[in-house]
């Protein structure tokens, strides 16, 4: 197997995390579409759009911690900010304010937001792994599948043909497609093969985060419940932390120890997924589980 870290800007001593602190801590996410004004900067909105000015507040001072290990699952309507919190901490775009840090970069005492270009590449190839919910975002359809998780080892400063090779078969084996098929396009897959192959991809350099955003959406109920399967096996065989988006809270429910409720941009309630589950106090999250029952 390839050692990780080559090509890297850190040093040993700036990716050790503490064991106690979370892995991930997110103090007050605001993402804004739009340019904002005088009347969305100061009042509270309603909804997230500013009647005056047209903006959406996608995210609206979210903050939540992540312990080791831990799955976070993260519920809420269609249009709740869920992809925008989970693309922002992957820099996909820039929040307009708040900040993140990681146990596993500078020691938990630096805000990944205002990091050079430069050390959020380094995050995203060895600290982060990113599934998204549209599989065209996460791969170039037209690498073949091993040559998708290839190209996140070579981001990491691996340049060996042969070991490079070995670890994206074994990479793509973990989740179940077979070694006979890693030379293939990803656009003649399935869905739930092409979520697999992001899923492959994204533990590539093993990072200790997984952002996994409407993983099983749109797959059939078999489908779906293999790739939970794989992520609850992931999860216990490699300690890795996640955040697992859904607006399904039958997925949250088998997936997460704890649960985060949004809607319209806010976080309307978190707590332990059973509690959550047992007595809801949100009104939203009170719907959301009396539909589930
Ligand atoms: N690039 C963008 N430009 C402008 N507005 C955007 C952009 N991306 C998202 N939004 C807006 O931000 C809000 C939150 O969208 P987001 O995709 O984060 O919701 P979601 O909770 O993931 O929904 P779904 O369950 O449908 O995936 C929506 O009102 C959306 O229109
Ligand atoms: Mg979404
Ligand atoms: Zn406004």
């Amino acid at each position: 197997m390839i050692q990780a870290s080559l090509g890297s800007t850190l040093t040993q001593e700036q990716t050790k995390g503490s064991a106690s602190s979370p892995v991930l801590q997110v103090r007050n996410l605001t993402k804004r579409f739009g340019d904002g004004c005088t009347f969305c900067e100061k009042e509270e909105l309603e909804e997230n759009y500013c009647p005056r000015c047209g903006s959406v507040l996608a995210c609206s001072n979210v903050s939540f911690d992540l312990d080791k290990g831990e799955i976070l699952g993260v519920v809420g309507e269609s249009g709740s900010g869920k992809s925008t919190m989970v693309k922002s901490l992957y820099f996909d775009q820039q929040v307009t304010s708040g900040s993140a840090t990681i146990a596993n970069y500078k020691q938990g005492m630096a805000n990944i937001f205002t990091e050079s270009a430069q050390q959020q590449r380094y995050i995203r190839n060895y600290v982060m792994g990113m599934v998204y919910q549209n599989p065209h975002l996460g791969l170039k359809m037209d690498y073949s599948s091993s040559g998708n998780v290839a190209e996140k080892l070579i981001a990491a400063g691996h340049f060996h043909v042969g070991n490079i090779r070995e670890r994206s078969a074994e990479l793509l084996e973990k989740v179940e497609i077979p070694v006979s098929r890693m030379d293939e396009l990803p656009r003649r897959f399935s869905g739930g093969m092409q979520q697999r192959v992001q899923i492959s991809k994204a533990l590539a350099n093993n990072p200790p985060l997984l952002l996994l955003d409407e993983v099983t959406t749109g797959l059939d109920l078999s489908v779906q419940a293999k790739v939970l399967d794989l992520i609850r096996s992931i999860q216990r065989e490699l300690q890795v932390a996640m955040v697992v988006v859904s607006h399904d809270l039958g997925v949250i429910r088998m997936l997460a120890d704890r649960t985060m409720v949004m809607k319209q941009g806010k976080v309307v309630e978190q707590g332990l997924t059973d509690q959550i589950l047992e007595d809801p106090q949100h009104p939203y999250t009170q719907l959301l589980v009396h539909s589930l029952l």
